[in-house]
């Protein structure tokens, strides 16, 4: 298996370039403006200087013009993640613009730093989800804008979600940079009273998540009312990502060890926003039958589930150099992770005291040592947890490819799906001899260890969500 690639953890390069006036914020996070969009004084971001304003898309030589022909659509094929970053350039420019004729300062704290997130990192998986599962179903040129402009609304989808998120957990590192909330409030540390500069922080933060979801709304709104099915996917993935959100600060402050409500939380908070809904939107653009829609969903929600269950690995496991985030948080914050509820099950089941105690210790411990930390490690080694993680995640992807084999599908959008399933769940393809010799990863325990009653990974805590034709199908 290959290394990780934990949640949202890229961390592209810090855009240079001086900050306008009034005076920069501190950190490193600030020290440019928003990548390609003009800020409040002016300036431009990116190194070479930034676009011109509104209308660039339709202007730049490299994006498609309307409609695009199937000359453009390859363009787009071969670089989807700089094909929606244009389209968000261009969004972010206009709506930055507004934001500082509105009020500099607003501009400047917020919008920029929401355009500035939005442009300069992630992995644009979403994005790519909705392209593929298009191209694959056989959308075309009349389809493209569309999905570039979808892929761009969830990308600030993502955005909202981790700025956020990362006020509701504590958490003070975002692609190896200060979190938003941690920036403002370090932005302002010399006139903000100590006492108030946190609280300051965090709400500035929940605002410049506002602003991003709404506009990622707007942008989905450009789409046309005529695309019905695309705005109701849109909305229930909106709900089901603050209903995600809330099970999981709901388990965190009621210290849930359900492994069930673990796994529910899982499918809510990431699994169908950040997979299978990408995955719908972009067969419900290209009109896919709903045999081939119900398939991309069945996938997009294993291979989602596994994506979590992967961030929860890296979350603990994981090399912050590579995650952007610190490790330990969840530990710290006593997160309700599957992996965390598989460790207390099996310690439970077999009477293990020793893992039992630091558990009981250790979970939601914000002040928990590096040393207490690795104990915390060893524990969710020795019961077994990690590996049953490990093992179910290989297993949820297996079933994903299944369903993805499953219905025909435009060859070269099968083979970006499957590949982008596996990057997105840190797997790796099988080969067709791979496959044959080893089939499906055995579920359960460790080899060589019988699970214990209740613990083993049978399915039992994901079947519910993974019944046929359950709310993920296309409409
Ligand atoms: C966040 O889950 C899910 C959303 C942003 C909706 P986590 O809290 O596990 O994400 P990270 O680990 O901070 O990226
Ligand atoms: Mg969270
Ligand atoms: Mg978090
Ligand atoms: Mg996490």
């Amino acid at each position: 298996m290959r290394s990780s690639e934990a949640k949202d953890h890229s961390v592209a390069g810090a855009a240079s370039g001086p900050h306008p006036e009034p005076p920069p914020p501190h950190s490193e996070h600030t020290r440019g403006s928003a990548g390609g969009v003009r800020g409040c004084a002016g300036g431009t971001a990116r190194p070479g200087g930034g676009r011109p304003g509104p209308g660039r898309l339709m202007e730049d030589p490299r994006f498609p013009q309307s409609p695009p022909d199937m000359d453009d659509l390859h363009v787009i094929d071969s670089d989807v993640s700089a094909a929606v970053g244009r389209v968000l350039e261009d969004h972010l420019a206009e709506r930055v613009e507004r934001a500082c004729a509105l009020d500099p300062v607003f501009g400047r704290d917020l919008a920029e730093r929401v355009a500035r997130f939005t442009l300069d990192g992630g992995k644009r998986m979403r994005s790519r989800f909705v392209w593929w599962a298009l191209r694959a179903c056989g959308g075309g040129p009349r389809e493209a804008e569309a999905a570039l402009r979808v892929g761009a609304a969830l990308e600030l989808i993502q955005t909202g979600a981790l700025v956020h998120d990362d006020v509701m957990d504590d958490a003070r590192l975002r692609r190896g940079r200060p979190a938003l909330h941690v920036d403002v409030a370090a932005q302002y540390a010399d006139t903000v009273p100590q006492a108030l500069g946190p609280r300051f922080g965090e709400a500035a933060a929940i605002l410049a998540g506002d602003l991003s979801l709404a506009w990622a709304d707007d942008l989905v709104a450009t789409v046309g009312t005529a695309q019905v099915a695309v705005r109701d996917l849109w909305s229930a993935m909106r709900t089901e990502m603050v209903a995600g959100q809330y099970l999981d600060l709901h388990g965190q402050a009621t210290a849930s060890r359900s492994l069930a409500r673990a796994i529910r939380a899982a499918c809510l908070k990431s699994a169908l926003y950040s997979v299978e809904r990408p995955l719908a939107l972009g067969a419900a653009l290209a009109g896919a039958d709903p045999a081939r829609g119900e398939a991309l969903c069945a996938a997009g929600r294993r291979v989602g589930i596994a994506f979590q269950l992967r961030d929860d690995l890296a979350d603990v496991f994981g090399d912050p150099r590579r995650t952007g985030k610190p490790v330990g948080g969840d530990i710290r914050a006593g997160k309700p992770t599957y992996l965390v509820a598989l460790a207390q099950a099996r310690a439970e089941a077999t009477g293990d005291r020793h893992g039992l105690a630091v558990l009981r210790r250790s979970l939601g411990r914000a002040d928990l040592s590096d040393s207490r930390l690795e104990e915390v490690r060893d524990v969710l080694v020795t019961t077994g947890a990690r590996a049953v993680v490990e093992a179910r995640i290989e297993r949820l992807v297996t079933q994903g490819m299944r369903h993805l084999q499953s219905v025909p599908l435009e060859p070269e959008g099968r083979q970006r799906l499957r590949d982008l399933l596996h990057a997105t769940a840190g797997t790796t393809p099988a080969t067709p001899s791979s496959a044959a010799a080893a089939p499906v990863a055995p579920a359960g325990a460790p080899p060589g260890e019988a699970p214990p009653p209740g613990t083993q990974d049978d399915g039992t805590h994901t079947s519910f969500l993974l019944a046929a034709g359950a709310e993920g199908a296309v409409r």
